[in-house]
């Protein structure tokens, strides 16, 4: 951007959990059939942490993989940020966590809360100390542990999510490359469109909310797939104009995974062919913040991506929250 140094992602990195719950599994937890998750969803199965790990697991091997891309010891690295909204702790935060584990000595730490829209936020977050020249090397990073959020009573929601981390390095541009445009946004009126209502301040953990299932994802879904539906398109729409690019000249466009449906609707839209637009939700479900960064790095290990390739990523989420970045990597 004008007067700016550009932030460029040198390294990404990902971790997954072993265990692997596919429809058949929900199929005896639950009144559901593979049929309606695979047909409303395109989910097929999912990643589920196992018993006695957390999301500073996940993190410490995604960051370990993006920093040995990057060729980057911890050591050197001049912030942490983790977006989540399933950190280990309400506090400490979970990057304070990671940056202990990795050694960071120099790193400043912190978690950033907006819902699925969290890694892209963390990477603007990112990009601004590295755009004033404050910061040269930040490790931004998307986890979630949705699983131990989720009512696996309720068959509206637990068949949608999944756990995962993705991590990426970002460093100051040499050239014009880097994030080139972002456009963040919210609208809390739609609050409770998604949330966790128990656990905060507003309702602290007691025996009636544990009785009231309240420590659980709560989601209207129909809401926020029209919310997505409308401001994806949007958003993309406004940063591609604002640097003069129409759709046909995005080589990638990395959406939010949270419906199958959603992402072909847009990639519709735009016109855009299949191999343009990663798809991730069949094998991972819904992962929050953690969708994007894993299917970036998915591309870059495929070695997909070339130098001076757009690369366009958009999300939207609790919060509400949503927003986009240009990326000419
Ligand atoms: O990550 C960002 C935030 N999340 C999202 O973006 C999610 C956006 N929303 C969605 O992806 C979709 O709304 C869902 C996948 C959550 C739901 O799909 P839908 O097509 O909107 O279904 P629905 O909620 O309208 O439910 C249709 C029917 C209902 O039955 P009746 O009332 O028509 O008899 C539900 O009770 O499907 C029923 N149903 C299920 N049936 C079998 C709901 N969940 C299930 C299930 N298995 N798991």
């Amino acid at each position: 951007m004008a007067g700016c140094i550009n932030a460029v992602i040198t390294g990404s990195g990902a971790a997954l959990p072993g265990r692997i719950m596919t429809n058949s599994d929900l199929e005896k937890m639950v009144d559901t059939s593979d049929n309606w998750i695979t047909s409303r969803t395109g989910i097929r199965e999912r990643r589920i942490l196992e018993d006695g790990y957390s999301s500073v697991d996940l993190t410490e091997k995604a960051a370990y993989e993006a920093l040995d891309m990057a060729g980057l010891k911890a050591e050197e690295l001049d912030m942490i940020i983790a977006a989540t909204v399933t950190p280990d702790h309400p506090t400490p935060s979970t990057s304070c966590l990671l940056q202990a584990r990795l050694g960071a000595n120099k790193a400043a730490a912190m978690d950033l809360s907006a819902g699925c829209t969290g890694f892209i936020y963390a990477l603007i977050v990112g990009h601004q100390f590295i755009a004033c020249g404050t910061y040269k090397n930040i490790l931004v990073i998307g986890v979630e542990v949705l699983s131990r959020f989720t009512d696996w009573e309720d068959r509206s929601t637990c068949v949608l999510f999944g756990d995962g981390a993705g991590a990426v390095v970002l460093q100051p541009a040499k050239g014009d490359n880097g994030i080139i445009n972002f456009s963040l946004h919210s609208d809390g009126r739609g609050a409770d469109l998604l949330k966790i209502p128990a656990g905060g301040s507003m309702m602290p953990a007691s025996q009636e909310s544990i009785h009231n299932r309240m420590h659980y994802i709560k989601m209207n879904g129909n809401e926020i797939f029209k919310f997505a539906a409308r401001v994806v398109e949007d958003t993309l729409n406004s940063m591609m104009l604002k640097v003069g690019i129409t759709a046909d000249e995005l080589d990638y466009l990395f959406l939010h995974q949270a419906n199958l449906r959603i992402i072909d609707y847009i990639r519709k839209r735009l016109k855009m062919p299949e191999e343009k637009v990663p798809v991730n939700i069949d094998r991972y479900g819904n992962m929050s913040s953690a969708t994007i960064p894993i299917a970036l790095h998915e591309f870059v290990v495929k070695g997909y991506l070339k130098k001076g390739d757009l690369l366009a990523m958009v999300a939207f989420g609790a919060g509400l929250t949503w927003g986009g970045i240009l990326i000419r990597w």
